[in-house]
């Protein structure tokens, strides 16, 4: 028998702190191929929050453990093992069900190692956000040094990363929130412009920007604020959805699609990472990328709070409420 350590579990859909429990799970033989790794730290995401609704694009079997971005240290290794050895600090690979305390994976899917000094909440949102931010600013639409991009839930995580890397590479940003008093966490990530948004963006942006021609909007919220992103944007540009936290379909009128040719796509990072338009090198080199910029401090998400494992349903619920930052889960304290 393996040892018994603690993870997180639902067993149903609904409300997300009522279907997370603690659980005793029996660790997985560490087989010739494999690692074990003590997980540090992991974060709540909208999508692990979808996830545990029931609302996601991919649905695990239940019972099944949430979180699917992590960092963890190595601490045995398979016997054919030789790109990682034990104390190294790993990316635990996409959707492995990081709430838990210990975790077996084939070791052949670590592509992300990281020193062992250093912020390990930050390390740990390293899998989804930043690269979600790459593909919005690199895949999309052609933008060189001196463009304007737009965004709302510009204070989010991601939000924060497009603006860091934005200015990385030389991008100017419209930021967009839902309500007052984010501007600290706007200036904070490099920012240009703040905005709440509202029915009259348009305006207040051509009014900030001095009438800049903005080429991608990038929509996380959908609703009428992809209309709103719309009014701000220039003929022919671009509105990347990625997202769908007003729960509302995006509204986009005709008359900006057809007589200003604007287009709307859709941006998910699961299916880069699952190969399209992507492969194991070049997902490798954006990986080394942000790895790069995530230990310099030159791409980081702000974090509101930390809980250990046994308080699961309150770090849930405190994901759930408007915050400054995110939520991290450190599995062994
Ligand atoms: N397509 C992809 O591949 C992909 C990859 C990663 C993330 N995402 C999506 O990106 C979005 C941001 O993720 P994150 O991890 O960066 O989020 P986060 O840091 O947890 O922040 C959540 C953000 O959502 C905003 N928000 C929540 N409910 C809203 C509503 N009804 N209307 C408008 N804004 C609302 C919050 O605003 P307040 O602060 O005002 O509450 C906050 O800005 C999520 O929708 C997530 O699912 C998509």
């Amino acid at each position: 028998m393996g040892t018994i350590k603690k993870a997180v579990q639902f067993a149903r859909t609904g409300n997300p702190p009522d279907v997370v429990e603690v659980v005793d799970m029996e660790t997985a033989p560490v087989g010739p191929g494999d690692v074990l790794i003590d997980v540090e730290a992991a974060s709540i995401n909208p999508s692990h929050l979808l996830t545990l609704s029931g609302g996601y694009g991919v649905q695990p079997e239940l019972p099944a453990v949430p979180g699917a971005e992590g960092i963890g240290k190595i601490v045995e290794v398979g016997s054919d093992v030789t790109n990682v050895k034990p104390g190294d600090r790993v990316m635990i690979p996409p959707y492995t069900g990081t709430w838990r305390q210990q975790a077996v994976v084939p070791a052949d899917r670590i592509t992300v190692t990281f020193p062992s000094d250093g912020d390990p909440t930050q390390m740990a949102m390293i899998m989804a956000n930043p690269p979600t931010a790459w593909l919005l600013l690199k895949t999309v639409v052609d933008l060189k040094p001196g463009d304007w991009v737009i965004q709302n839930a510009a204070n989010s995580a991601v939000g924060q990363y497009t603006m860091q890397l934005a200015k990385i590479y030389g991008l100017k940003t419209v930021n967009v929130v839902r309500r007052d008093g984010l501007e600290d966490i706007i200036a904070g990530a490099g920012g240009d412009v703040c905005a709440v948004d509202g029915p009259d963006l348009g305006e207040r942006i051509k009014a900030a920007t001095g009438d800049a021609e903005i080429k991608l909007g990038i929509d996380a919220v959908a609703g009428e604020s992809t209309q709103q992103m719309a009014d701000c944007l220039a003929d022919n540009a671009v509105i990347a959805n990625y997202g769908l936290l007003s729960g509302q379909p995006c509204h986009l009128s005709p008359n900006d699609i057809i007589f200003r040719n604007l287009s709307l796509r859709g941006v998910w990072l699961t299916k880069w990472l699952q190969g399209r338009d992507s492969t194991p090198e070049s997902r490798a080199t954006v990986y080394e990328e942000l790895r790069g910029y995530i230990i310099e401090g030159r791409m980081r998400a702000e974090v509101e709070a930390t809980y250990p494992l046994a308080d699961i349903k309150e770090a849930v619920a405190h994901a759930l409420r408007p915050r400054k930052g995110k939520v991290i889960i450190l599995p062994n304290g």
